[in-house]
């Protein structure tokens, strides 16, 4: 795990230590400063370098210290995507992540004694979030500061399950059916999916001469979007979503799922320059483990992309609680949620490997 550590004079000495003691624990430590004690320095700057971090996915979480840690709380949540949590025990440690979902932890370096800070830190690195009515109000919260995406849903899950789209799915399952028609429908439902993605895409009012007066008429304002797909499948749905939204700029994440492990193996990462100002979709059409979305996904946030969306054909349940785990904020469309994966990894019934039957592969 990476974990980014810092704090400000006053915590300097409890984060020398905490360093050593995570690195011992087999942890990849980033120390973002104060690299002394002796001089006197502001909270917010060091927390919002280890907040940054975590925002971005430049690290998995962060460990924060001042003298009662309550100014780096404050301050560190005030960085979207940060869950900044002030722990004096080791049961508030075990339950600000369980509930709460923590993602900094924040010290009290004249609250907290060298011996505690170590058995809070080691609970605190060891404990998952839990899911359940604790992931509902985590939503909440994300729901509450991130800015409005285009697709208006963010960190729900939507069922785009439109007829169509369900009848073509049902052609797309079906093993006999060949490469040149998987690719075809895959392409377009991928397009009918960008029609349901789009729908709160923000309008403004533009003056229209029609052949019989001049009229008031709605356009779209010229929202900046970005689809990413992952490769290869996602590449099947890159162009079924441009015919809807053709000014999108295009993103490439290469990453494959390691058949032994299901671990994701990444490859390849190309971004448009202002990933930052645009509205991303990153498209791949089997959500399974979630191990290749929730890579892709932070991939992205480490690039300084912010307002996320994730668009899949087929879906199983495990994936889909692996990225709302992972990324609450992240809102995921899909065409179907199936029943489970099998001991491969394969999504049941879902429709094969969506790769191979893109490309002819198999
Ligand atoms: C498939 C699919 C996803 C991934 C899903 O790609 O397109 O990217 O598997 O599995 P996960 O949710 O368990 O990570 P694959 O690894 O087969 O690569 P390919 O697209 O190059 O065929
Ligand atoms: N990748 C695929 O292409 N299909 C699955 O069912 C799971 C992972």
């Amino acid at each position: 795990m990476k974990v980014a550590i810092g704090a400000d004079h006053a915590g300097f000495s409890l984060k020398e230590n905490l360093r050593e003691f995570v690195r011992e624990m087999g942890q990849d430590v980033t120390d973002v400063g104060a690299f002394s004690g002796e001089k006197s320095s502001d909270y917010p700057d060091w927390s919002w370098k280890v907040a940054d971090c975590v925002a971005s996915g430049r690290a998995d979480r962060g460990i924060l210290i001042c003298s009662t840690g309550i100014g780096m709380s404050i301050s560190a949540n005030k960085v979207p995507g940060v869950y900044a949590a002030l722990c004096t025990s080791e049961l508030v440690a075990r339950l600000s992540r369980q509930h709460n979902g923590s993602n900094v932890l924040v010290l009290g370096g004249s609250v907290t004694g060298p011996a505690m800070a170590r058995a809070i830190t080691s609970v605190w690195l060891a404990t998952e979030a839990e899911d359940g009515r604790h992931l509902n109000r985590r939503r909440k919260i994300a729901e509450r500061e991130a800015p409005g995406d285009a697709a208006g849903s963010k960190g729900r899950v939507v069922v785009t399950d439109h007829p169509l789209i369900q009848h073509k799915l049902s052609i797309v399952r079906d093993k006999n059916t060949s490469v040149k028609e998987f690719r075809e429908l895959v392409q377009e439902i991928a397009g009918l999916m960008a029609y349901e993605i789009s729908r709160n895409l923000p309008l403004e009012e533009i003056e229209v001469e029609t052949p019989i007066c001049l009229t008031k008429a709605q356009s779209l304002s010229g929202k900046k979007l970005a689809v990413v797909p992952v490769l290869r499948a996602g590449l099947g749905m890159v162009e079924g979503m441009l015919r809807l939204i053709p000014n999108a700029k295009v993103g490439h994440i290469g990453l494959y799922r390691d058949p032994e492990t299901l671990q994701p193996v990444d490859y390849y990462c190309k971004l448009p320059n202002d990933i930052g100002d645009r509205d991303i979709f990153i498209v791949d059409p089997m959500l399974a483990t979630g191990g290749s979305a929730s890579a892709s996904i932070a991939h992205v946030k480490k690039h300084g992309g912010r307002r996320i969306s994730l668009v899949s054909l087929i879906a199983a349940p495990e994936g889909v609680a692996r990225v709302t785990a992972d990324h609450p904020e992240v809102a995921i469309f899909i065409a179907a949620l199936d029943e489970c994966l099998n001991e491969h990894g394969y999504i049941v019934p879902g429709l094969g490997d969506a790769g191979d039957r893109l490309f002819g592969t198999r």
